[in-house]
């Protein structure tokens, strides 16, 4: 059903702890990675994206997967995994926790990609673990890689491009890819504790702001305009709280929880310098329609949680989704009891055209059982009464 060759599969995990050290800025567009295969749109100028989140592969408390792939994939993936095992896996499950996860997709040739969950940081693996074992172990498939950030707890962030065809050289549509680090506690047999810094529920404030800033001037410079953006990250960002509110399609079983607080539940604001760098990625095109680029930033982490919204007051008119839940591991809510991924279908009349030269994607929820809802085009005219 989902039909693209070139599809990537996004695996998520993630864990944060942080010994932020400030990575230099670096000089080039960092998505143009030499050797890299093309990611391009198909003949009929489509491309498909899934978005599994919050696997718990090796649970409760084990690897989260958020992938991007066919649904082939994701009903092949949705293996049972026993609820026994705890977070302090030795490495070596967990790196085989993620062979699992990817199998199918690799049996397909799917290119694929992944942002790394809370649980993605615990006392035996860690998210820049995980990126270097996917790089050594799927150099071929695996676009997840390390631009910035704080390692080894938060180091994912980086973008991908999508090509309308193989002899483009600017892309039609950017993938992002941020870490919102974070970890859980337990008591592990590997290299340690770990450290109380990890506790950061947010995206680095201080590496990743300018890290997209920087990206992004590039491709002004060299492209003219920014080309539509489709932004993942693991936890979602506070503004999802107040978004809550509104009633849109999906399940709103979770008050979402989010970035931001510190150990005492107090929110700290930190989430925002990233935040705010998204807006601006968003709205600063030099040439009309100069806004709307960012067509989504979409998360995981709350698994009752599979809706999309955006307002003008709260989130400058940037859609935040829920991607819902794909494992079988981790807790359950009453709706979300069929597992789900969120499918992003791109096309590149959406992306050029859109309405009134604003890009514009289609979203919706795929289930288990082979049905799928709440389907929206997110655009301009999405709540539009609130934008
Ligand atoms: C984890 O790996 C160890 C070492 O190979 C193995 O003995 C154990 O059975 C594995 N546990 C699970 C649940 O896979
Ligand atoms: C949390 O509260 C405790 C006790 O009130 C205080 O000692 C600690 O500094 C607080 N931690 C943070 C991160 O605010
Ligand atoms: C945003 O606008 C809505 C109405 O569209 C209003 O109910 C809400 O209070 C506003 N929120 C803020 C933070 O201004
Ligand atoms: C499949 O699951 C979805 C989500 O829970 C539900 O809305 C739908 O009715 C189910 N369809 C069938 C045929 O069971």
């Amino acid at each position: 059903m989902l039909l693209l060759q070139a599809l990537p599969v996004l695996g998520l995990c993630a864990l944060a702890t942080a010994t932020a050290t400030a990575t230099p800025q670096p000089a080039g567009l960092l998505g143009l990675v030499p050797g890299k295969r093309k990611l391009t749109f198909d003949g009929a100028g489509n491309f498909k994206v899934v978005s599994f989140s919050d696997m718990h592969f090796g649970e409760r408390w084990g690897v989260f997967l958020f992938s991007l792939g066919l649904r082939a994939w994701w009903m092949l993936s949705s293996t049972r995994m026993q609820e026994t095992e705890r977070e302090n896996v030795f490495a070596f499950n967990a790196t085989g926790y993620l062979d699992q996860c990817f199998a199918p997709t690799v049996a397909r040739k799917i290119p694929f990609s992944c942002t790394h969950g809370n649980h993605d940081n615990a006392n035996n693996i860690n998210h820049w673990e995980e990126i270097q074992y996917e790089q050594k172990h799927y150099a071929d498939l695996s676009y997840t890689r390390s631009d910035v950030g704080p390692k080894p707890y938060g180091p994912g962030n980086y973008w991908v491009p999508v090509y309308a065809t193989e002899h483009d050289s600017k892309p039609a549509l950017i993938m992002w890819f941020f870490d919102s680090r974070s970890f859980v506690s337990g008591t592990g047999d590997g290299p340690g504790p770990v450290p109380a810094a990890a506790d950061y529920y947010w995206v680095d404030e201080n590496t990743v702001p300018p890290y997209i800033k920087q990206q992004s001037e590039l491709t002004k410079t060299i492209w003219g305009n920014i080309p539509p953006a489709l932004v993942f990250v693991h936890i979602p960002v506070q503004l999802a709280q107040p978004l809550d509110a509104y009633t849109t399609e999906g399940d709103h079983d979770d008050y979402p929880g989010t970035q931001g607080f510190n150990d005492n539940n107090t929110y700290t604001g930190l989430d925002l310098p990233f935040w705010n760098a998204l807006v601006a990625l968003s709205h600063t095109n030099p040439t009309p329609p100069h806004v709307g680029n960012v067509l989504a930033v979409t998360s995981g982490h709350d698994h009752g949680d599979s809706w999309c919204a955006r307002t003008a007051n709260l989130t400058s008119g940037v859609p935040i989704c829920f991607d819902g839940h794909s494992g079988y591991g981790g807790y359950v809510t009453p709706n979300s009891e069929v597992r789900n991924a969120r499918v992003f279908a791109l096309s590149l009349e959406g992306l050029r055209v859109g309405e009134g030269g604003v890009p514009v994607v289609r979203t919706w929820n795929s289930y288990e059982n082979n049905t799928i809802n709440d389907e929206i085009v997110l655009g301009p005219s999405y709540m539009a009464q609130y934008n």
